[in-house]
Parts: structure tokens; sequence; C-alpha cells
């Protein structure tokens, strides 16, 4: 059985075959409009979303088939006490893939373990968010041409912002890649990161402080925003929130052709006057997110 766990589950070939099924979907939809006809796609978010969920849903109605779910674990049996595991050994039942996002850290992993299914990663705690990496490498490799010959800036919550981990763990695996992490001292990537992947892999990084050090250098500045629900209280939440702010002023110190990604939700640490730079590509990389979980989900369920 095919899971997605971490973004490491797919090899760098894997991942590209994945990545040119994402842009031939993006290029020929009718081609996959009944690809999935009778199959049913598993929506159990136990967690808040807007983008991930509504984004394989409508990859899958895109394909054809149905989905079922629910958009909050409150609403579910996990209510009166129902496991991960026994909640997809049931899905298993109604449905042929499931994606789950859950408040902890390894959930999925622990869903994958007992599924009869495919089950995909949507997002867990603050450790792992594969399919964000999958569409933010989507988003990359059509606007910059590569994934090799890269220096990006990851700013902002590092240290509770799982989309940036799973977006280290998959690019260290790329030639001459460099990463610039710039964060407040109290929000750096964790040690499983710092020592597990980057200095593991041999890839060369440097952390900074002010976003101002960096931008000059920068092909990618990929922003994050402060991860209110992972912070143990709200003086240190409010005291980080706005710690970064991109704006006008500060795009101006950045090369012409830089690309600004982020996965979103925004709150203010990118103001709303840079969406309409050219190198502001936070809302077509949401669009890219929908090719490249259609294409995933035709993967795990080989129909592609
Ligand atoms: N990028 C992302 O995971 O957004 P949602 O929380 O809205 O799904």
């Amino acid at each position: 059985m095919n899971h997605i766990i971490s973004p490491l589950d797919l090899s760098v070939e894997e991942l590209d075959k994945l990545l040119d099924l994402a842009n031939d979907i993006e290029r020929n939809p009718e081609k996959y409009a009944h690809a999935c006809e009778g199959k049913r796609l598993a929506s159990l978010f136990y967690e808040p979303s807007t983008r991930t969920r509504l984004s394989f849903e409508a990859a899958m109605m895109n394909l054809g088939g149905k989905v079922l779910g629910f958009s909050d674990g409150g609403s579910s049996s996990a209510t009166k006490g129902e496991s991960v595991s026994d909640t997809i050994r049931v899905v298993s039942c109604y449905a042929d893939i499931a994606a789950i996002r859950h408040p902890k850290e390894g959930a999925a992993l622990v869903a994958s373990m007992a599924s009869q299914i495919p089950v995909i990663n949507a997002g867990d705690g603050g450790h792992q968010h594969p399919t964000q990496t999958l569409t933010d490498l989507l988003t990359i490799r059509s606007l910059k041409g590569r994934l090799d010959n890269l220096t990006i800036g990851l700013c902002g919550d590092l240290k509770f912002g799982r989309t940036v981990h799973s977006l280290i763990d998959a690019l260290a695996r790329y030639e001459n890649v460099n990463f610039i992490l710039i964060s407040p001292e109290e929000l750096r990537v964790p040690g499983y990161i710092r020592d597990g992947v980057l200095q593991k892999t041999n890839v060369s990084y440097r952390e900074v402080v002010r976003l101002e050090d960096a931008l000059a250098e920068l092909d990618l500045l990929y922003m994050t925003r402060v991860q209110k629900e992972r912070f143990f209280n709200e003086e240190d939440y409010i005291r980080m929130k706005d710690f970064y702010i991109l704006d006008e002023a500060k795009m101006k110190l950045a090369s012409p052709d830089m690309l600004v990604l982020h996965p979103l939700p925004r709150v203010n640490e990118i103001a709303v006057e840079v969406d309409k730079d050219p190198r502001a590509a936070y809302f077509k990389q949401a669009q890219y997110g929908v090719y490249v979980r259609m294409a995933l989900i035709l993967t795990l369920l080989e129909i592609a």
C-alpha cells in the first residue's frame, strides 16, 4: 500500500514524474475529467483548513470522483474517544483513498499503519505537510524552471511551521540548493531539521534574524505566518506575530526575478500592497495545489 506521510516517501525520480503529470493536468484538464469515476476520497480533517481540504476535494471532483468526510474532528466520533486507527479502519470500508489532517504529530503515520487504503498526510501538528511541499515544488519548477541551483530564504516561524520542515526535507536532495533561514531566535528550525537534515546532507545554510540581511541574495522567498495555534501562551504569540512584514519597501531590496511564495493563510507577514507585485506568486501557488493533488490521487490509486 502506498501512503504519503513525508515528502521523502517519493524519490526524486517519482517526484519528477508526479510534477510532470501535474503540468499535463494543468494543460489538458479534460483528459483527466473521468479518471476517478467510481472512486471516493475521504477527507478527514481534525484541524481547520481552507486550501488543503478544499483543494483535495476539488482535485477528486475534477477527476470525476466523489468526496466524503468531516471538516471538524468535533463532529466525528473522535469526541467519543475513537482512535485514529479505528477511524481509518472503518473509513477504509467507505472510500478508496484518504487525506487526513490532525493536530498530533505522527497521527497520519499511525493511520497509515491501520489503513486498507492509501493515506495522505494533510498536515500533522507542527511536524510535516508533504502535499504543501508538492504544491511548492510544482510552483517553483513551473515558474523558475528548476529545483536546483537556488538560494531560498525561509522566513518566519521556522520552529512550528510544518510546511518549512517538509520543504527543507524535499529540497535538500537537489544540487546546489542554499538555504537562508530567517527567524527570531525563539522560532529557529528545530534540531531534528538542522542536525538531521541540513547538516547530515551537507546542505549549505545560514541563520539570520533580519530579513533585510538576506533579501538581495534570494531566488525565492518563502514567507510563513507565526503559528498561533502551536504557542503555549498568548503573550509569546503577540510578541512574535509581527516580527516580519514584507512590504513594498523591502521588495525593493530584492532581485527583480525573486519569487515570493507563502503556503497561506497570511496574517500580517505580507502586506496586501505586495500582492500586485509580479514576483508575488502565492495565489498562483494555491492553484498549483489542485493540479498536484490531482496527480497524487491518480498516482496513489495507480490510475496514472
Ligand atoms: N497551506 C495550508 O495548509 O492551508 P490550510 O491550512 O488552509 O489548508
